[in-house]
């Protein structure tokens, strides 16, 4: 299904960023360490639906491009394709290549727009109709004359048209064939759609996902990119055991699992859980379990472990830290863990609020040799990755 019939991402890129001005056009221009269209190509291969990348660019930027883009190693980025004198007419061109793709969805979306977020991406892609990021007005709006204010104009019902702008990929380019003669060309894609007879649905737009058209925009992504830079990664590590007992079932990274024994503990002895939080305590520098659940507190006796990693969890945010990646090795010679795995990475996300993507669960066995290869006892190696500030 998803060889056959791609999301792809249209990046418009061929304006000449005349307000902007500068030597040369804005979308090749610095802004941290690369140039803002390689930011806005990453921001696009961030998000795992979209299966192609192309920008539309001017002719005469073709070495600018390539400079701009020779660290994006992607194989998802396609050779950029001509763009054309308006902005509706690069975007034509691009579709007309992409047709031979045959994709079920395009997000079309400005090079000038670095900072689009993974979350509106994601939610872009899994619509399936024409929907665009919008925000609503919320200054007070005048029509001018001269440079007096002249008269009021209501804000209701306006919306300001962020990108990427998506659509069923046959719709949005019979729409901009359609509109190829037009004397005044639409001004983004929803008007071409529109233009068609076709409805375009309006989603949450965000305030970051701002289109660099002056100086101070410049300044202001200058100032975002330092923010995100200013972020540390930190790593941490938890080493957790518990002897066997008897019993029926054991509880492993929040699963319940039918065994022919349990694990003896202070609480319900899930090793997978314990480690797992003392690896978040650990980046964080914040003792372990036992420093936040003394285990001399009968408080804690038969706790569900899933509380001590929510607190870790809850430690992490009220830090402004997040959790980039944690990966679980489980030490047992059973039960088998391969058939839980999937079902503990999303019971762990769910504890932790991230996506399961960010998880991972495996296991080995000790090879029969040690306490924990007689079978009288089980391990768990945890580590996690998280980003905090400065
Ligand atoms: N664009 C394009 N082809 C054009 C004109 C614009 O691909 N003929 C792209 C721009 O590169 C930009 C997006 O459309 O990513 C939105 O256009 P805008 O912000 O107006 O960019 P410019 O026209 O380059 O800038 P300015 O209007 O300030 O000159
Ligand atoms: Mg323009």
């Amino acid at each position: 299904m998803k060889a056959k019939e791609p999301i792809v991402a249209l990046l418009v890129a061929a304006g000449k960023g005349t307000r902007l001005g500068g030597p040369i056009p804005k979308q090749y221009q610095r802004v941290g360490d690369q140039p803002v269209i390689a930011h806005a190509i990453r921001a696009m291969l961030r998000c795992q639906h979209i299966d192609h990348v192309v920008c539309a660019i001017s002719p005469d930027a073709r070495d600018l491009y390539f400079q701009s883009t020779d660290m994006i190693r992607d194989k998802r980025v396609m050779p950029p394709v001509d763009g054309g004198d308006s902005r509706a007419a690069s975007v034509r061109n691009a579709l007309r290549v992409l047709a031979t793709l045959s994709p079920r969805r395009v997000l079309i979306h400005d090079a000038a727009r670095p900072f689009i977020s993974s979350e509106a991406m994601n939610a872009l892609c899994t619509a399936n109709d024409a929907a665009i990021l919008a925000e609503p007005v919320v200054d007070a709006l005048w029509r001018s004359q001269g440079e007096l204010a002249h008269e009021p104009v209501s804000r209701a019902g306006l919306w300001r048209a962020q990108t990427p702008q998506a659509f069923p990929f046959e719709e949005i380019l019979a729409a901009h064939q359609a509109d190829a003669n037009s004397l005044s060309p639409a001004l983004d894609d929803a008007e071409t759609y529109r233009r068609a007879g076709g409805d375009v649905r309006l989603l949450p737009g965000e305030t970051d996902n701002f289109k660099i058209t002056t100086a101070a925009d410049m300044a202001r992504a200058e100032r975002l990119i330092a923010q995100e830079r200013q972020m540390e990664v930190r790593t941490g590590h938890g080493f957790d055991v518990h002897r066997f007992r008897a019993g029926d079932h054991v509880w492993l990274c929040g699963v319940k699992i039918p065994h022919t024994a349990s694990l003896e503990g202070h609480s319900d002895a899930d090793v997978g859980l314990h480690a797992l939080a003392d690896a978040i305590y650990g980046a964080l520098g914040e003792g372990d379990i036992g420093t936040h659940f003394p285990p001399t507190d009968p408080k804690w006796k038969a706790a569900e472990s899933h509380v001590f990693l929510t607190h870790a969890a809850k430690l992490l945010s009220s830090r402004n830290a997040r959790l980039v990646n944690a990966d679980i090795t489980l030490l047992c010679e059973a039960p088998k863990i391969k058939p839980h795995s999937a079902m503990m990475r999303e019971r762990l996300a769910q504890i932790l609020e991230v996506s399961a993507d960010r998880l991972s669960v495996k296991a080995t066995t000790m090879e029969r040799m040690g306490a924990i290869g007689r079978e009288e006892g089980m391990g768990c190696i945890a580590t996690a990755t998280i980003e905090l500030p400065r």
